[in-house]
């Protein structure tokens, strides 16, 4: 972590917390520094500092990071493991704050808005990484809108603001057949992974997961898909090397792909979040793998 001379923040820093938007230093964290004075004059805190000690406060955050859909079941993994982490949060959805209570849900910022109306200005301000777990199903236009449509629109919002580092939850292909895969929900998956990869191409992350299971909330109940695919996970990896041949069949991922826990979908995009040199495409492995890194 880089050392900071309290005396250049002091020169530099904003008379108020205003986040700062530049690209910040390659750091396992990165850091930024905020200043409050006592004194709103420059030439007092000089005087001050002959004097005697002033009052000042620094406050070091770590990144920022706006959860698209942090609400949603994967989005909300993903704030809870970001909360954890010292990272701080914002999540933009329709819904905005869910309705259960948890002590990390007090510490997101919920916002309530739609990707396609709302104001990035004030969303993105401060940011240092957006996730993306825009997506669904629907009829062929409403699955381009939201797997596609939705996620180009924010990817363009982000870069437009500066923001260094964008993070797509996107799927699997399954290995299944063309006429599938042009299908609205895919093709809208495909064209928002080319957006993030071509506006960043140093930076972007496409995570491409198969099912995922953990603990689904459905109108106020919880649906335990943990129970099917956290066995199925484990029977797939344990029999990988005898059902690998078969991978090379049409659709075989369809049963051989093996699911992957929310969680760890969530730590692979922490891993993302905060570490530079990580960006391109992910597949499952790949995302366990990362998940494997900010495990503690
Ligand atoms: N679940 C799986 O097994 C699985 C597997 C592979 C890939 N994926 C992908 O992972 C991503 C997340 O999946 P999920 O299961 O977590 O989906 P989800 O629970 O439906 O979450 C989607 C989130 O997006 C928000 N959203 C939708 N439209 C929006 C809009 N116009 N503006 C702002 N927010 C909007 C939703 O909140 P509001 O409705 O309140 O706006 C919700 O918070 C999706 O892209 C999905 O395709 C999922």
């Amino acid at each position: 972590m880089a050392l900071i001379s309290p005396f250049s923040a002091i020169s530099s820093a904003p008379s108020s917390l205003t986040p700062l938007r530049t690209r910040p230093p390659t750091s396992h964290f990165r850091n930024r520094i905020g200043v409050r004075c006592s004194s709103a004059e420059a030439a007092t805190i000089r005087d001050d500092l002959q004097s005697a000690a002033i009052d000042v406060v620094a406050d070091i955050k770590t990144e920022r990071v706006v959860v698209l859909g942090g609400s949603g079941f994967v989005g909300s993994a993903i704030c809870k493991a970001a909360v954890s982490k010292g990272i701080e949060v914002v999540s933009l959805s329709r819904s905005g704050r869910p309705t259960y209570p948890n002590s990390w849900v007090d510490q997101v910022n919920w916002v309530t808005g739609d990707v396609f109306y709302v104001n990035w200005d004030e969303v993105l301000v401060g940011a240092t990484a957006v996730v993306s777990t825009l997506g669904g199903f629907g009829s062929e236009e409403q699955m381009l809108r939201i797997n596609g449509e939705a996620n180009v629109v924010s990817v363009n919002a982000a870069k437009d603001n500066g923001i260094p580092k964008f993070i797509l939850i996107s799927v699997h292909d399954y290995n299944l057949p063309s006429f599938i895969l042009s299908t609205g929900y895919f093709t809208g998956k495909r064209k928002a992974e080319a957006e993030v990869l071509s506006k960043y191409p140093n930076s972007g992350v496409v995570l491409r997961p198969g099912f995922i299971y953990g603990k689904r909330r459905v109108d106020g109940f919880e649906i335990p898909l943990d129970l099917i695919g956290e066995p199925v996970e484990r029977i797939l990896c344990a029999t990988e090397s005898f059902t690998r041949p078969l991978s090379s069949l049409p659709a075989s991922d369809l049963l051989l792909a093996p699911p992957v826990s929310v969680d760890d979908v969530a730590l692979a995009a922490i891993n993302a979040v905060s570490d530079d040199d990580f960006f391109g495409i992910f597949t499952i492995e790949q995302i366990k793998e990362a998940a494997e890194k900010v495990r503690v």
